[in-house]
């Protein structure tokens, strides 16, 4: 069931560089409960574009604890469709089809007494300076940014940035890493900005590059795998760009089982399984609402672990080589593909 949209105003622009601009909306009274958000979450925008509506995720750079309205920042990208419609084409005043906020990038419960180590590479501090926000504020965490960029007019949010470290003393650190001056962040780079910081829990989001550099770094100094966050900032193949039918039409081979389990919010359930559905539309179908956005296998929103049995997915963009490995499977783009015991956990720690 493809996410709602629900309109919402632009009540405010702002240009943060050359090539960024950020947009905060103003939620009307009767959206504000489907509206609320986790620091690190993304709203998914419906615009319309040469006679298509062509969808997009945009991770809100608010947080809930610090900000009276949801803002996301919206870099160009070259020869990008969406982004240069949005710093093009957006107004204040304007309304724009958005789904609620969703999304798992979020500080983990129970982690208080940890400290909180963030990644940011060019746009890719949108959901960081969320989490660092709202750890700041909420917790007594002890926080490290290190923020890559091309050259310092690229730097987003810089003043805001200042005034984080000049208002929590001695808890946090914002590294700047500017590509002009040193290069592209290399490997060596993070292992040395993680001294102290081997303990805390790790959140990246940046160009592709940018995190395959930091997941290595992480690996090669043990970081456990549950302590490793990672946002991928992709597009969805519009349907012009398209070579054929999404894959998930196509129905599974090799068999299905009758039903299957998944674990959600603590409890594990089983439904009834009919190959011609993916795992998200079974579970959907008996009535429960596991997470999910775009429907698409470019969010990551309705990833679940596999504990048991076999599954085919039409899409994979959001999963990482390395999560493939560990078993984490898109649930909208997946469909059993054996008669083995199917067992799928929501809740899994990523
Ligand atoms: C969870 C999530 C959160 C995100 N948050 C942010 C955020 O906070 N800020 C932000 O700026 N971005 C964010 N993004 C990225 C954003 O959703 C878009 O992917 C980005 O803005 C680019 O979209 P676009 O329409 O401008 O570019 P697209 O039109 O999607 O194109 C992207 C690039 O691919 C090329 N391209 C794609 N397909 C073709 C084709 N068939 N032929 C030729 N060239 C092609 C384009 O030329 C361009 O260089 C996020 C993404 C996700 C999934
Ligand atoms: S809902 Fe977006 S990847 Fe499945």
């Amino acid at each position: 069931m493809a996410a709602e949209l629900y309109e919402i105003k632009l009540a405010g622009i702002v240009q943060e560089t050359p090539d960024a601009r950020s947009f905060v909306f103003e939620i009307p009274r009767h959206l504000r409960d489907k509206f609320k958000y986790r620091a690190g979450q993304f709203i998914t925008f419906e615009i319309p574009f040469e006679g298509m509506q062509l969808r997009r995720c945009y991770s809100l750079a608010s947080a809930p604890e610090t900000d009276a309205w949801p803002k996301v920042t919206v870099k160009r990208v070259v020869g990008g469709r969406i982004s240069n419609w949005f710093n093009d084409q957006l107004s204040v005043g304007d309304t724009i089809k958005a789904t609620a906020p969703e999304g798992r990038f979020v500080l983990r419960d129970g982690a208080d007494d940890r400290p909180l180590m963030l990644f940011g590479g060019g746009s890719g501090i949108t959901p960081v300076i969320s989490l660092m926000k709202t750890a700041l504020v909420t917790t007594r965490r002890n926080v490290k940014l290190v923020y890559a960029n091309r050259d310092e007019q690229s730097i987003i949010f810089k003043d805001e940035l200042d005034l984080l470290v000049a208002r929590f003393p001695g808890r946090v650190q914002v590294v700047h890493h500017l590509d002009a001056d040193k290069g592209f962040m290399k490997p060596e780079d993070v292992v040395a900005e993680m001294a102290g910081f081997e303990t805390a829990d790790v959140y990246t989001c940046g160009p592709g590059p940018f995190m395959d550099t930091v997941e290595a770094a992480l690996e090669q100094i043990g970081v456990a795998r549950e302590h490793r966050f990672f946002e991928r900032f992709v597009s969805p193949v519009d349907p012009d760009r398209r070579e054929e039918a999404p894959a998930v039409a196509a129905p599974a081979e090799g068999g299905a089982p009758a039903s299957f389990r998944f674990t959600f919010e603590g409890k594990t359930h089983e439904v009834p399984y009919d190959p011609s559905l993916t795992l998200l539309q079974a579970a959907e179908k008996a009535g429960h609402r596991p997470p999910s956005s775009c429907l698409d296998g470019y969010c990551g929103c309705c990833m679940a672990l596999k504990k048991k049995g076999q599954v085919v997915m039409a899409s994979r963009e959001a999963l990482t080589d390395a999560d493939l490995e560990r078993g984490w499977i898109l649930t909208c783009q997946s469909r059993a593909c054996s008669t083995e015991e199917l067992e799928i956990d929501y809740d899994a720690p990523y």
